[in-house]
């Protein structure tokens, strides 16, 4: 019996009762599904499971997310298979990335509050990470609760941002970190989409607000007056009361919604292994019309 206890004021469900080394019945999926529809963040401890088990985890709540386009390690620098998403520190012999490593400097961009893939036209849906090795100290995630976030603005600023259209690409993310070094190959992958600012969930119709760190401007905006916005909902949107912060066990499991939520990880130290994988569920529609093709 999968059952789930809320563990924040506003959002968050631990569950219990259920093995995902297993194939699970469809009553247990449907439980789950349930389950992000109302906590968007869900956690299960005690899951000691393989990639090819969260892989087949991971289907029973769409179609894996290709990769493609989402960092810059290049495929044969890959530790894990394709499938598999490595938000680890480590490289393809398992030791931790050098200080200087590109690929490292990149990946500090998930220390900003972001949404996994909203810098594709068609974002993600679920994110499914599992702690295989823990940092010793530090290494928290922080999920934000962009419903609750939502209903607490004022109706002025609601009226305002209502159709607003935001562009996002791991160019603004990673520039706002001053990680601007990058190649053309690597500043095309990265080409901006659009995203609606304000999001309505197909099933509970709750509306929440889809900001993440990739955001870089408003369409119809100038850009210092659109980050200016930008950042000062993320700040609304991220205060105490929206955020949870979970404090990684070995064997972890934490799925979350990324059209409801956004995540920051923490700091930890890096000269010893953090083995972080994540599936990620694709998304099933754009947010927002795309620009016409310059
Ligand atoms: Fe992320």
């Amino acid at each position: 019996m999968v059952s789930i206890r809320q563990i924040h004021p506003v959002f968050v469900g631990e569950v219990s009762g259920v093995d995902l080394t297993k194939p699970l019945s469809k009553e247990e999926v449907a439980a789950i599904e349930a389950g992000m529809d109302r906590y968007a963040v869900l956690v299960f401890r005690d899951q000691q499971i393989t990639d090819d088990q969260q892989m087949e985890f991971t289907t029973n709540f769409g179609a894996i997310e290709n990769a493609k386009g989402g960092n810059i390690t290049k495929a044969h620098e890959y530790r894990l298979k394709q499938g598999m998403v490595d938000v680890s520190n480590l490289d393809k012999e398992g030791k931790p990335l050098a200080r200087d490593d590109r690929r490292r400097m990149f990946n500090l961009g998930n220390r900003l509050w972001h949404s996994d893939s909203s810098f594709r036209a068609i974002p993600a849906k679920y994110s499914i990470l599992s702690a295989r090795v823990v940092a010793s100290e530090g290494g928290n995630t922080e999920f934000a609760d962009m419903r609750a976030a939502y209903d607490a603005l004022d109706d002025k600023t609601r009226a305002l941002i209502a159709d607003m259209v935001c562009e996002h690409s791991l160019m603004y993310s990673r520039g706002s970190m001053g990680f601007t070094e990058l190649s053309d190959e690597e500043r095309a992958m990265m080409k901006p989409v659009r995203q609606r600012l304000v999001r309505t969930h197909p099933v509970t119709g709750r509306k929440s607000l889809y900001l993440s760190s990739h955001a870089g401007n408003i369409v119809g905006w100038l850009v210092p007056e659109s980050r200016d916005l930008l950042r000062d909902l993320t700040e609304h949107a991220t205060q105490h009361e929206f955020v949870y912060v979970h404090r990684w066990r070995q064997h972890d499991l934490v799925i979350w919604d990324n059209r409801q939520t956004m995540h920051r990880v923490r700091r930890f130290d890096e000269t010893q292994p953090r083995d972080m994988r994540r599936t990620t569920v694709a998304g099933d529609a754009m947010t927002a019309a795309q620009a016409e093709a310059a």
